[in-house]
This record gives C-alpha cells, structure tokens and sequence, in this order.
C-alpha cells in the first residue's frame, strides 16, 4: 500500500500556488483509499521570523482551508507538526548523517538567505527537518510543487544512508509533481518568479478567501506583454501564458480549448475572464472556509485527534530509529 505524505506551512490562507501545485492534488490522492497524512508544518515556518501573536491562529486558519478545499479528517490523518514532538528529534538523528555541503547547494536555500544577513541555522538544517517529517511515516510518495522537488530527493538521499548504515529501514520516498506547468504557478506581478507568501506586494498572489471584488483587481492589475492577442507561450510570454495554465486548471478544460476560446479575446479582456472563472472555483471553498472558521473549538479538536493518529505512526518508527542507532536496548 502507497503512503502518502506532505507538508505546507501554515502562513494563514493558501494561495492558488499552494492549491493547484499540491492541495488540489491531495484531495484527489484520498480518493484513492491509499494512507494519506497531512502535515501543518509550524516548526518550518519559525525558521524565519513570525508573529507570536498570531502564528497560533494562522495555524488554525490552515488548517480550516484545508478542510475547505476538501481534506476530510476522518480520512486523512491532519495534524500538526510541533504537536510530535517525534519530528524535532528524528530530525537531529538525520542531521548527524547531513553533510553541510549538502545542504549548502539547495537552491530554496539558497534563494531564501540570499537577501538575509544573519542566516538563522534553521534555515539551513531546514531540509532536514523535512526529510524527518516524510521518514517518520514511511512514505513512500509525497505530491508537491515543482520548488519541493530537490528536498524529497534529500530525504530519499537521508533514507538510503541510514539503511546502509544501520540496516534495512525505510522505503525510499519519491516526489509526485504535476509534470506541467500548474507545478509551478506564477507571480501575478513578476511572471518569471512563482507565486509565493513572501513575495511583498499581495497583488502577486490570489487567496483562497479572497474576495471577489479583490480577485477581480489583483487579476487585472497582472503584468502581461505589448502582445494583446492570447496565446501560450511559457518561455516568451510568461504573464499570459501564467494566465491560461490557471484558467485551465480551474476549469478543466484542455490548452486547446482554452486557446480556441482566446481567439478575438485581448489580454484585458481575458483577465476579466480568468478572474470570473477562478471567482466561481474558489466560491463554495471560500464560503466552507467562513463556516468551518465560525467554529474553533471544533477545528481545535480536529487537530487534537490529528496529532494522536500522527503520534501513534510517528513513534512506532522513532523507536525504531533509537533501537537501530543504539540509543535504546533491543
Ligand atoms: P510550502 O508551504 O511553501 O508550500 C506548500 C506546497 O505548495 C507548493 N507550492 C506551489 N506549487 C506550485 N506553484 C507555486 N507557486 C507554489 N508555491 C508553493 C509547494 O511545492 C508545496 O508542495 N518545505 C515545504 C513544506 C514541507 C513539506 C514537508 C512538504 C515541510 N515538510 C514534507 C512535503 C513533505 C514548503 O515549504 O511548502
């Protein structure tokens, strides 16, 4: 049987990076009857800093969207990763078996302490703490954006050093990325970047709460071309062709039918478009996402059974790991 796994950070609401490069996608793979576990990853997101005053309820707000966008906890095991305290102590095991030039040629690393004086260790052992998130639960099969790629390949890297050195332990993981461009959604303002919670300016990225008059304005504000026709075109035409990947993903309708549909449309027009048929995908998400957030004490409570599922996994493989290593008596 396949375990899946993944991660997100909880940074509050999901853009549509997040949702077509990995949720949507999650949501599919429970379809299949296999193991699913879904990780709000918290630990990650302090390695830069955050709010304490609102981390914890950003946290919450994910894990509300990812019921929204059709996540069932009595499916999918949905927890939170601090809440394990099994993560953070893998994670130091795996670390002793890391190189640091390793590490150091990660290019989400790299991208990130660029602009950064003081690079915080966390940061850096980041990875690592990844690669023990997707050890601990066996999987063998964790669907991601395109960015995430080098990552997974870190922790079936971490998995095959491990079993050589103390014995046959874990499968080795590998990556489910959509071989097409929704893997890697673009910036509305900067086509050539993906959409990303970091970049400053919020007319880059579309919420899933958004609201519709907010959809409408970042969509039209997007940066395109002097081109006004509409046609794909990643490599050329970043911005329009950004456009017609998210058009065709919230539609389902195929490039060719988009492109027949574009014809005689200029590349305002489409905007207007694109941001009405993303407003209708994103509507029964958006109004679920207000009811499920009327209620915290039940999504508290969703996450209380979460980590007991997560922990009961988690620690199986944790002694495991002790008992391998020599740190617990067989
Ligand atoms: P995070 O929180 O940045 O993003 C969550 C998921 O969304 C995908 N994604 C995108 N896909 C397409 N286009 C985009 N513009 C875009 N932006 C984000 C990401 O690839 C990711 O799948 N390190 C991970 C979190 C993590 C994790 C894990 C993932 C921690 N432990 C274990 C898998 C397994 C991250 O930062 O995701």
């Amino acid at each position: 049987r396949k375990t899946i796994f993944s991660g997100i950070q909880p940074t509050g609401v999901l853009h549509l990076g997040n949702y077509f490069g990995a949720v949507q996608r999650w949501v599919e793979l429970q379809e299949t009857g296999e193991e699913v576990i879904f990780c709000i990853v918290d630990l990650h997101s302090i390695t830069l800093p955050q709010d304490p005053k609102t981390l914890h309820s950003q946290i919450i707000t994910m894990a509300a969207s990812l019921v929204a966008c059709g996540i069932d906890p009595s499916r999918a095991v949905l927890f939170q990763q601090s809440r394990v305290s099994e993560h953070a102590q893998f994670n130091w095991v795996l670390g002793c078996l890391t190189t640091m030039a390793r590490l150091g040629h990660l290019p989400q690393y790299k991208e990130k302490s660029a602009s950064l004086k003081e690079i915080p260790l966390g940061l850096y052992v980041y990875p690592v703490l990844q690669s023990a998130d997707i050890l601990l639960y066996r999987a063998t099969h964790v669907p991601v954006g395109e960015d995430q790629r080098q990552h997974i390949q870190l922790a079936a890297h971490l998995a095959r050093v491990f079993n050589n050195k103390f014995g046959q332990t874990f499968v080795l993981p590998r990556s489910l990325v959509y071989d097409d461009s929704i893997a890697r959604v673009k910036s509305l303002r900067q086509p050539d970047k993906k959409m990303s919670k970091s970049e400053t300016d919020p007319k880059s990225r579309i919420n899933l709460a958004d609201s519709p008059d907010e959809i409408r304005e970042k969509f039209k504000k997007a940066v395109t071309d002097f081109t006004s026709a509409v046609y794909f075109d990643a490599e050329n035409r970043p911005g329009v062709s950004n456009l017609m990947s998210i058009h065709r993903a919230v539609t389902g309708q195929s490039m060719e039918q988009i492109s027949r549909e574009c014809e005689g449309v200029n590349t305002a027009q489409y905007k207007l478009l694109v941001a009405d048929a993303v407003i209708e995908h994103l509507r029964p998400i958006r109004l679920r996402l207000e009811q499920l957030l009327s209620d915290r004490a039940h999504l508290n409570h969703l996450l209380d059974l979460g980590a007991d599922k997560a922990k009961t996994i988690a620690s199986k493989t944790w002694q495991d790991v002790r008992e391998k290593v020599g740190l617990l008596h067989k």
